[in-house]
């Protein structure tokens, strides 16, 4: 049996604003994304149920395994799932957008989207044409006592990406901007989370899936700011009730801010090149510089990925092994040039 069809989720239905509900799922033994980065406490698929007196749309859906589940969840609370009028793609990648298919089929809900998107998810779902509304940059739908506001934030980390805003209660749905991998905690205020845990996981989502992706991180973080959310939603990880905290980091890792800081990564065969790096870490901490100091035969991608963002400088040292670098440097130069 495939990993996909043991998908186990146990979160239930949360109405976090009225007539909003989290219905997405937790997926606690998911160990890696993308096979590459870790997942020590799982992840989250967030999906959203928003309410109006006339209209119900849906926001984002669930990874393969945990569409019955959503299915399940948001049956209920719209008494019949026919009353499902819109179901909106912020992002196409599977993780958020592979229930589309099954939820079409049982309703006769449009599915909104990006322009991009909209493309996409016929070429990648087979989706009918006539089931797809393309949606233009602010533009709005009206749900009844809710509006939807869509905005256009394309290469958040895919060409069709777009946010989602509830203007009357200032929710912001942003995929997987502002994502962390947690499957633990529903809220950034939950008894459970530090803010430095919260904090940490946010930043290695932003090192490994958006900082190859800054300047386009640095164009819908405007964005987002202009638009003062009281909540920022996204589709991995805790809601944010206090999106000041977030923001304010984001403002720095968007940015490109470093510190004087430097990031020794080496790989020795005969303890050579281990002694010039240990000489190189003390020398570098004598003058005072914040020196992260890493083995790469047992390094932690997580832990690097996140010491990149506000690193000035990187120094690699590895031996002559068959005339050229060691394989393992050749490796980590290759990942620390893609995550730019
Ligand atoms: Fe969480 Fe890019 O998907």
């Amino acid at each position: 049996m495939s990993k996909i069809n043991q998908a186990k989720s146990h979160a239930k239905p949360v109405e976090f604003s009225k007539n909003v509900f989290a219905v997405g799922s937790k997926d606690a033994e998911r160990r890696f994304f993308d096979t590459l980065i870790s997942l020590p406490k799982g992840t989250s698929y967030n999906s959203y149920l928003v309410k109006g007196t006339l209209k119900n749309a849906l926001i984002d859906t669930v990874n393969p395994g945990f569409e019955d589940e959503l299915i399940g969840k948001i049956t209920p609370l719209l008494g019949d799932l026919k009353k499902l009028d819109f179901i909106i793609m912020n992002h196409a990648e599977p993780d958020h957008s592979n229930a589309i298919p099954k939820l079409l089929k049982l309703t006769k809900a449009t599915l909104l989207a990006s322009e991009k998107g909209a493309q996409m998810a016929e070429q990648y779902y087979k989706i009918p044409k006539e089931r797809i509304r393309a949606v233009k940059n602010n533009e709005t739908i009206a749900l009844g006592g809710k509006t939807l506001r869509f905005i256009y934030a394309p290469w958040l980390h895919w060409p069709e990406t777009m946010f989602t805003f509830l203007e009357e209660e200032k929710i912001l749905f942003t995929c997987d901007f502002f994502g962390g991998h947690n499957s633990n905690e529903t809220f950034d205020n939950e008894k459970t989370l530090t803010k430095e845990e919260l904090i940490r996981d946010a930043k290695e989502y932003f090192a490994e899936i958006m900082m190859p992706f800054r300047a386009m991180c640095k164009i819908a973080f405007q964005k987002v700011k202009a638009f003062s959310p009281k909540i920022i939603a996204p589709s991995h990880g805790p809601i944010y009730t206090k999106p000041e905290v977030i923001l304010e980091e984001y403002s720095k890792w968007v940015g490109g801010e470093t510190k004087n800081k430097a990031i020794i990564l080496y790989v020795s065969m005969w303890n050579s090149t281990e002694k010039m790096a240990q000489h190189l870490n003390d020398a570098l901490k004598k003058e005072g510089i914040e020196v992260r100091t890493y083995n790469m035969l047992d390094l932690n991608l997580d832990e690097l990925a996140r010491d990149l963002i506000d690193t000035k400088t990187i120094l690699l040292g590895s031996p002559t092994f068959l005339n050229s670098l060691h394989p393992l440097a050749m490796h980590y130069l290759n990942l620390v040039a893609q995550l730019k």
